[in-house]
């Protein structure tokens, strides 16, 4: 078995983190004989110095090309004062929309080893949470109409939010479904209370979930859903919300696993072609400085093992290795408690062998 991956390392820490990432695709290489061909690319700032482009052509065809994408990260206040549609973030999403990748897994865990970590309340961290947030990717107001204009008080700005009956189904059908092979339980978030999209949403949601009987749906408004994360976070399993939204409670929910640097993601499309990378930025301030957690990136390429290659076994042994390396006290200092580790906190590089280690 053979598969090519487009990376795109991007801007700040990602060189490092989908280094680390791919030196464990090759160690699980070496042990099953799964063979991974990469591909770099640019895009984002780095893709600005190189080329004045955030999203170069040849970027989104590589990205077509390859059986899926793992990207590190992009942005930085260096490319600020880029015009908007230059901006780095412009190139992630564009990707996005150029491969299809409507969907957006975020799941978020606590690991036991880490539950010091957590900055909630100690009984509610060792109630413990597993959720998985499933956010809309290529609609709502990201992707809605835009501009400046003259209004009744001067000068304004606008940004639009817009959802069909379509996206918002197609959405639904994979929370229901990845509901089906968890606990059978979707909180639906919105703002039905005050936006008619939200309103369609809850509809069209409802809608669906009469094609799947055995699940549980509840709705709940956005402001709640961000209270009831901190306050009690076991209600959760799975969470379908609209683009902005997710963005919003994605990190919320990352924050309170201990650290951001620890969650993957995948975004998906009609076709198993899929984007993966970790769900926190590009972090200019430690870049180069071999600090970063590599965590997220290497649960990201254990995702794509899981999604794109139908590989579970082997997404396993990653996740399995990274486990046994927590459990070992072993931290990046993002994650390090100098009262419950071992040692001093390691590297990247060396998180990184650590982990290779134990595959
Ligand atoms: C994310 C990021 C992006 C988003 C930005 C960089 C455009 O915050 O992946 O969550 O808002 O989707
Ligand atoms: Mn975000």
């Amino acid at each position: 078995m053979e598969f090519t991956i487009a990376l795109i390392k991007g801007d700040g820490i990602g060189p490092e983190i989908v280094d680390s990432a791919v030196r464990v695709l090759d160690a699980v290489s070496e042990k099953t004989g799964v063979k991974f061909n990469f591909k770099s690319y640019l895009a984002g700032g780095s893709a600005i110095d190189a080329v004045g482009q955030t999203l170069p052509e040849e970027t989104v065809k590589g990205c077509l090309e390859a059986d899926s994408v793992l990207l590190g990260a992009v942005g930085g206040e260096k490319w600020n004062s880029q015009p908007p549609e230059n901006r780095p973030e412009k190139a992630l999403l564009g990707i996005r929309k150029e491969m299809g990748l409507f969907t957006n897994l975020r799941p978020a865990k606590i690991y036991e080893s880490l539950s010091d970590a957590c900055p909630l309340r100690k009984e509610v961290a060792e109630q413990g949470f597993d959720m998985v947030i499933v956010r809309e990717l290529t609609g709502g107001i990201y992707f809605g109409e835009r501009g400046r204009r003259e209004g009744k008080f001067g000068p304004e700005a606008y940004d639009t939010e817009a959802y069909s009956v379509m996206e918002i189904e197609r959405i639904a059908k994979v929370a229901f479904e990845t509901a089906m092979k968890r606990k059978k339980k979707v909180i639906s978030v919105d703002k039905a209370n005050v936006l008619e999209t939200s309103r369609l949403w809850r509809e069209t949601v409802h809608r669906i979930a009469e094609d799947y009987p055995e699940v549980e749906v509840e709705d709940m408004l956005v402001d709640n859903a961000a209270m009831q994360l901190v306050r009690a976070p076991g209600r959760f399993d799975v969470m379908v919300t609209s683009n902005m939204f997710g963005d919003i409670l994605s990190d919320e929910a990352s924050q309170i696993t201990g650290s951001i640097g620890m969650l993957p993601s995948a975004s998906l499309g009609e076709t198993t072609r899929g984007m993966y990378e970790p769900i926190h930025g590009s972090a200019p301030d430690i870049a180069g400085q071999n600090i970063a957690n590599p965590i997220a990136t290497i649960l990201s390429a254990a995702m794509m093992l899981r999604y794109s290659f139908d590989l579970p076994k082997e997404a396993d042994m990653i996740e399995k290795a990274v486990n046994d390396t927590l459990n070992a006290g072993l931290r990046t200092v993002d994650i390090y408690d100098k009262d419950t580790c071992e040692g001093e906190p390691l590297g990247t590089v060396e998180m990184t062998d650590e982990i290779i280690k134990r595959l």
